[in-house]
């Protein structure tokens, strides 16, 4: 028999306790052996969870308790949860987590501490899907150019219900928050932090590379309004938060954000929770991963993979998939030297000659204007929506602070990147 103990039994701990005990039949066939939740933590003793397990609110319970096998970290947060990761590690205990965020910013440091400890974490990253064991294992043949994913089920659950229906965002916000979608700050889903951490993971794997959150281009959903959503869809795009990785040369440059998606594109019909990934090889070509990305049990599903997982074999692979140095060389490319076509909505003031003093600033910071198109948004004023040819980083941002700085234009021009 297995003991497994859960610090953290709210919306995925619940999920767990259920599967192991919903399919415990066909589990223990796959795991050669019986796997029994011994004890779970939480903060707060008196809510009803409707489970049948023993609960304690002291994670001693579980990290001093010698007959359990396995702590499965569903608490979230960086450092609580570091700490109590580390203490189960140096305990001897195997570890599960689903925590993301622990990982973008603590994972080189827990592949050092769990040296061949079994420390698994396929549910971090686009809940349902076994992405990881993707890269890990199954594309570990090849060289990685690139990784473009939906990695948020939240944003993609609210762009696809603000696209769809044009539901305002604080009602779908809501919406994701009560479907169990939401982080418990759901500042980290949109503002594109959560998809940041799981890229994070999924580029230590694919590249080695050894970035934190602060380090890498991170925008969410925040501005986004009906107007953009329009002008995507008369010209035939949708909006998707993504998270892209692409190798050129020595360097890998690592975003998040909001992109305008022609709507052709397979990832562009990925909608509601679901996410979705291509991930493409030097051998294999490109690969595609689709499933759910949030919710209790898509992501329960892949934490008990891993305990099952754990009962087969009982070591741990390396944690990021390699223990010496890969990809020699390759360094993170600066932000500022990113290269992508841009869309602009800026709101101006509807006077004579701004269209032709706003392109002459286009013009003095060397980008093109590829489509342009005139809203009025009240009686005397009007949104410009302005989509460019390829263009820098450094040059946009450039851009956006001599516009915002012009008495005829209203507010912060809202500028997405077009892929
Ligand atoms: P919840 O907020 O629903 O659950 C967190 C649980 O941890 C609760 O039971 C809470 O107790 C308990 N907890 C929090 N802090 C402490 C503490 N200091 N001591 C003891 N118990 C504590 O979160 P989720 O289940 O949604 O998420 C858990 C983890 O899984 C997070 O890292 C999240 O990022 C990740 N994840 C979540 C997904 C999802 O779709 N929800 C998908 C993929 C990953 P109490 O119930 O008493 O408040
Ligand atoms: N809040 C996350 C999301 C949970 O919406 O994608 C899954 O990691």
């Amino acid at each position: 028999m297995l003991r497994v103990g859960i610090i953290g039994v709210g919306t995925v701990g619940t999920s767990v306790v259920n599967i192991l005990k919903d399919n415990a039949a066909v589990i223990s066939a796959r795991a050669g052996v019986d796997i029994v939740v011994k004890s779970g933590v939480v903060k707060n003793l008196n809510k009803d969870r409707g489970l049948d397990i023993k609960l304690t609110d002291n994670v001693d319970d579980v990290l001093n308790d010698s007959e359990i096998d396995i702590v499965v970290e569903l608490m979230g947060g960086v450092e609580e949860a570091f700490e109590v990761v580390k203490r189960a590690l140096k305990s001897g205990k195997a570890v599960v987590t689903a925590n993301k965020a622990l990982l973008a910013y603590h994972r080189y440091e827990l592949q050092e501490i769990a040296k061949d400890i079994a420390f698994e974490y396929e549910a971090s990253v686009a809940g349902g899907i076994p992405i990881i064991n993707a890269l890990r294992d199954g594309l570990s043949a090849n060289h990685i150019e690139s990784i473009m994913g939906i990695l948020n089920g939240t944003c993609n659950y609210m762009m696809t219900k603000m696209t769809n229906d044009g539901v305002a965002y604080d009602v779908v916000l809501k919406e994701a928050q009560e479907l169990g979608y939401a982080e418990a700050d759901p500042t980290f889903d949109v503002g594109g932090y959560d998809a940041a951490h799981k890229l994070l993971i999924l580029a230590s794997i694919a590249y080695g590379i050894d970035a934190k959150p602060e380090d890498i281009l991170i925008e969410g959903i925040q501005n986004i309004s009906q107007d953009d959503i329009s002008f995507a869809k008369e010209f035939g795009y949708v909006i998707k938060l993504l998270g892209i990785a692409k190798k050129d040369k020595n360097e890998v440059e690592l975003r998040v954000h909001a992109c305008l998606i022609k709507k052709e594109k397979m990832i562009a019909k990925i909608d509601g929770v679901m996410n979705g990934i291509s991930v493409v090889g030097d051998k294999v070509g490109e690969t595609l991963y689709y499933g759910a990305g949030a919710g209790g049990d898509a992501t329960a599903s892949a934490v008990v993979a891993n305990i099952i997982d754990i009962a087969r074999s009982g070591k741990s692979k390396p944690m990021l998939g390699f223990d010496r140095p890969m990809e020699a060389g390759l360094v993170l490319k600066p932000i500022q030297n990113i290269e992508s076509k841009y869309y602009l909505r800026i709101n101006v003031s509807d006077k004579i000659g701004v269209l032709a003093k706003i392109t002459k600033i286009f013009e003095d910071n060397s980008i093109s204007i590829e489509a342009i198109l005139q809203r009025q948004s009240s009686k005397d004023s009007a949104n410009l929506l302005i989509s460019t040819h390829m263009a820098v980083e450094r040059d946009i941002q450039a851009l956006i602070s001599s516009l915002e700085k012009l008495e005829f234009v209203n507010s912060k021009p809202v500028m997405i990147r077009i892929v």
